[in-house]
């Protein structure tokens, strides 16, 4: 059980998906992305046991030792208009969160606003949607999702130790990795529709770990404090500063808690 299994995924999964499992690869995310450029037009679930320059937001690396988590793209064709796509992440973020509070019975995970997912104050988990949009039509030709968990053991190099941490070191349960993809798969079958609703960002908030903090926000070269006041109808982080109400946007701000 502790190895990606094509067929274990496929036995739990209520819906159909092309599958791809590597020992090694650069980045799941690349990979799918490269199906999209060779005209593949299929869902596709692409999973590695280890990434070489596993992506995170910002340029910055996403640690992928071998057997220990769960690196994850799944390839969509949605039907969207462009104006959904900010709320691929958030809807994801809400997706991975059931499904680990499903298999571990952990009720407190929280989403750090955009997409990071924490048990006890530690990342286990990241998320990089990348898409191409149809600009003609105004609609998302495609969808990358990238997901990250930790998900056993671990020891995190020095510079990650104090942030990251592992579904199994804070839960002590040792998920199959198979077990979470089908999970996931199965909250993701029907985005289209549960985006366009947005009863989803219901669910976002009551995870959200910034709403009523007091905020550090790091925008372009901006840097201010401010106090997070709420998650809009987009996604989008509604903060309170000295000079007002302000909506930060996915993709452009780091914050610090
Ligand atoms: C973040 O923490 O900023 C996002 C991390 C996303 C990591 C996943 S692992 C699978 C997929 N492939 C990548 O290169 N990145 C994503």
């Amino acid at each position: 059980t502790n190895k990606i299994s094509s067929a274990m995924i496929r036995k739990q999964a209520e819906s159909e998906w092309s599958y791809v499992i590597l020992n090694e690869v650069d980045s799941t995310n690349n990979y799918a992305k490269k199906l999209v450029v060779n005209g593949e037009r299929k869902n596709t679930v692409v999973i590695a046991e280890t990434q070489t320059l596993g992506r995170g937001r910002v340029g910055r690396p996403f640690y992928s030792p071998e057997g220990s988590g769960l690196y994850m793209s799944i390839l969509i064709y949605p039907t969207l208009n462009v104006e959904y796509a900010p709320l691929i992440t958030s809807f994801t973020a809400v997706a991975v969160a059931k499904a680990i509070e499903k298999l571990t019975d952990y009720n407190a995970l929280k989403i750090k606003w955009v997409n990071d997912l924490y048990m006890n104050h530690k990342k286990i988990c990241g998320i990089l949607t990348e898409a191409g949009f149809d600009f003609e039509g105004g609609a998302i030709d495609y969808a990358v999702i990238g997901i990250g968990i930790n998900v056993l053991g671990l020891d995190f190099p020095e510079e990650i130790k104090d942030i990251a941490t592992s579904i199994e070191k804070e839960t002590g349960k040792a998920l199959s990795r198979n077990e979470i993809a089908s999970e996931i798969l199965n909250h993701l079958s029907n985005l289209s529709e549960s985006i366009k609703d947005r009863s989803f960002l219901d669910d976002y908030r009551e995870r959200s770990n910034v709403i009523g903090k007091n905020i550090l926000v790091i925008y372009g070269d901006e840097k201010f404090h401010a106090k997070a006041v709420g998650i809009d109808e987009n996604a989008a982080l509604v903060v309170e500063t000295e000079r007002g109400i302000r909506t930060l946007n996915s993709g452009e701000v780091s914050i610090k808690i």
